[in-house]
């Protein structure tokens, strides 16, 4: 029987990968990291997240549409490129404004437009999702990096055909982590906050 690793030790060992080993990940493990971006809450139960996974070829283009030749010789992490997976979670504005529409929900006053949220739902569903992925990635012993889009979202949507009005969260690179591939990049060297400092009992 295979021994899976508690929450609380996935939680606490949990870094992103930034240096990848190229072997294919197993069909399974893959499959199960996957499976776990559906088990996050969803505001109203909407549900609206698709999963577009890269394989192969596939990843090159990517890397293609994101990272042209000329920048890549500069780029920081050149072992990221190696990662066999990348995963592009979409979420889908228009499927929470519906839903709110609903007779249900409808008293929100958010079934008109995307425009009218607060806080888009989508997105907090989305980070969920995406920390679902990275949890199951890290019990499943495998490297993980969630990383941004920043101004080729559309490049990459039309690249993948997908249909208008989703919005990509980013992007995930799955894979087994190189030695010393987890290592703390610039932005993490700061480590975590104190939790005493940022829970604020009562009032703030
Ligand atoms: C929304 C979001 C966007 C991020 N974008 C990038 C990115 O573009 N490139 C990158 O190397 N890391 C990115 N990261 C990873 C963070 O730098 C990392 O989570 C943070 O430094 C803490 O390190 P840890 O996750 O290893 O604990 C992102 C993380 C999140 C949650």
């Amino acid at each position: 029987m295979t021994t899976r690793p508690h929450l609380s030790e996935v939680l606490s060992s949990r870094r992103m990968c930034r240096d990848f080993l190229p072997d294919p990940l197993p069909a399974e493990a893959a499959d199960r990291v996957l499976a776990s971006a559906f088990r996050g809450p969803s505001a109203g139960n909407t549900h609206a997240l698709d999963l577009v996974v890269l394989e192969g070829v596939e990843v090159a283009r990517y890397w293609d549409v994101t990272l042209p030749a000329g920048r890549r010789d500069a780029f920081r992490w050149p072992g990221l490129l190696r990662a066999p997976l990348l995963v592009v979670p979409y979420v889908d504005p228009g499927a929470y404004v519906a839903r709110y529409a609903e007779p249900d929900k409808s008293g929100s006053g958010l079934g008109g437009s995307a425009d009218d949220w607060p806080v888009p739902y989508w997105f907090v569903d989305g980070g969920a999702a995406v920390m679902a992925l990275l949890l199951a990635a890290e019990a499943e012993g495998l490297g993980a990096l969630f990383f941004g889009q920043f101004d080729h979202e559309a490049d990459v949507r039309a690249a993948l055909g997908v249909p208008d009005g989703r919005r990509a969260l980013g992007t995930l690179a799955l894979g087994r982590p190189a030695p010393g591939g987890r290592a703390p990049s610039r932005s993490a060297e700061g480590g975590r906050p104190p939790v005493a400092g940022h829970v604020h009992r009562g009032r703030w």
